[in-house]
C-alpha cells in the first residue's frame, strides 16, 4: 500500500511556488497578496484560515486577515467584498464558509471579482473550468489532482466513483476526473445521500473519491482488491484521549481499508494540506494574470 503524503507533497510543492514567486519579483512583479475574510469564531475556519495566511509567509506572499463579528450584517459583507474587488494592492481573496444563516453565501460568492476568486467558487469560474477554459479550480479538487499527478495516478479510462456532490468537493471533482486532461478522461460515477446500492457501486471503482462528510463511512467491504482511495473527510470527532478533546476523522475507516488499497491518503496529512497549497498556486496564478 502506498501512503499519499499531502503533507509532503504540501511542502515540496511550496518550495517551488517559493522559488517561482521570487523569480517572478525579481523580473518586477508586483509581491502576491492573498486576503482572507473570516465571519464568526467557528474553530474549524479558525484553523483553517490560519494554515493559509501561515502558508502565504511561508512561500513569501503577502497575506490579510479580515475578521468580522457573527453580527456583521449582508451588505457590511459585500461592501468588504466590494472593497477588497477595489483594492489594487490585493491579488485575491477568499470568504471562508460556511458564513452565519442570516448571510446568503451565493450572493457573497458571486460578488467576488472572478480574476480575485482565488477559490475558485464563482460561477464564472466553475463555469469555464466545466468548459475545460483557464480558470481557477477550487482548491479542494485542485489539490487532488495535483496528488493524482504527482504519485502518477493513472485515470484514463478507469472509473471513478465520487462520493459527495458538494459544489465545493464532489461537483467540480467529477468535472475534472470527466474532463480531457492529464488526470481525466476518467468514466465518473458520482454518489450522493439518494444513492441506492452504493456498495454495488463502489466495489466496481478503480478510484474513489470520498468527499460526503461522514466520518469512518467507507469500510473494507465496500472496496475492490487494489483501489486508490483519496479521503476528504475532516470531521472533528469527540475524542478524551486527544489533547483537545477530538481528533480528525476522514470519511474512510483507514485501518481496515487501507489493506485492500494500492494507494491511500491519509486523514490529517493527506487532502487537506494540499488544499492550502492550491490556493498559493491560485494566488501565484492571480498575480501573473494567467486568468483573464
Ligand atoms: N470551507 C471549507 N472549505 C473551504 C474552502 O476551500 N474555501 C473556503 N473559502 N471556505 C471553505
Amino acid at each position: 500500500m502506498l501512503l499519499l503524503d499531502g503533507k509532503k507533497l504540501a511542502d515540496e510543492l511550496k518550495s517551488e511556488i517559493k522559488t517561482e514567486t521570487e523569480s517572478f519579483m525579481a523580473a518586477g512583479g508586483r509581491k502576491p497578496h492573498l486576503a482572507a475574510i473570516l465571519v464568526g469564531n467557528d474553530g474549524g475556519s479558525l484553523t483553517y484560515v490560519g494554515h493559509k495566511v501561515k502558508a502565504c509567509e511561508q512561500v513569501g506572499f503577502k497575506s490579510t486577515l479580515l475578521h468580522f463579528e457573527d453580527s456583521i450584517s449582508e451588505e457590511q459583507l459585500l461592501n468588504e467584498v466590494k472593497k477588497l474587488n477595489d483594492d489594487e494592492e490585493v491579488t485575491g481573496f477568499i470568504v471562508q464558509l460556511p458564513l452565519p444563516k442570516h448571510i446568503n453565501a451565493d450572493r457573497v460568492i458571486m460578488a467576488i471579482d472572478p480574476r480575485k476568486d482565488v477559490d475558485g467558487f464563482h460561477p464564472v469560474n466553475v463555469g469555464k473550468v466545466t468548459l475545460g477554459l483557464p480558470a481557477y479550480v477550487s482548491a479542494t479538487p485542485l489539490g487532488i489532482t495535483k496528488i493524482l499527478e504527482r504519485y502518477g495516478v493513472e485515470t484514463a479510462g478507469k472509473h471513478c466513483v465520487v462520493i459527495g456532490r458538494s459544489n465545493i468537493v464532489g461537483r467540480p471533482m467529477s468535472i475534472l476526473l470527466s474532463g480531457q486532461s492529464a488526470t481525466g478522461n476518467a468514466t465518473v460515477t458520482v454518489c450522493h445521500s439518494r444513492t441506492k446500492n452504493l456498495r454495488e457501486i463502489t466495489m466496481q471503482a478503480d478510484i474513489i473519491i470520498a468527499a460526503l462528510g461522514k466520518p469512518e463511512f467507507l469500510t473494507a467491504d465496500m472496496v475492490k482488491e487494489g483501489v486508490v482511495i483519496i479521503d476528504v473527510g475532516t470531521t472533528r470527532v469527540t475524542d478524551s484521549t486527544a489533547k483537545a478533546g477530538w481528533r480528525l476523522k476522514g470519511d474512510v475507516k483507514f485501518e481496515e481499508v487501507s489493506k485492500k488499497c494500492a494507494a491511500i491518503t491519509p486523514v490529517p496529512g493527506g487532502v487537506g494540506p494540499m488544499t492550502v497549497v492550491s490556493l498559493l498556486l491560485n494566488t501565484l496564478k492571480a498575480a501573473k494574470h494567467e486568468v483573464q
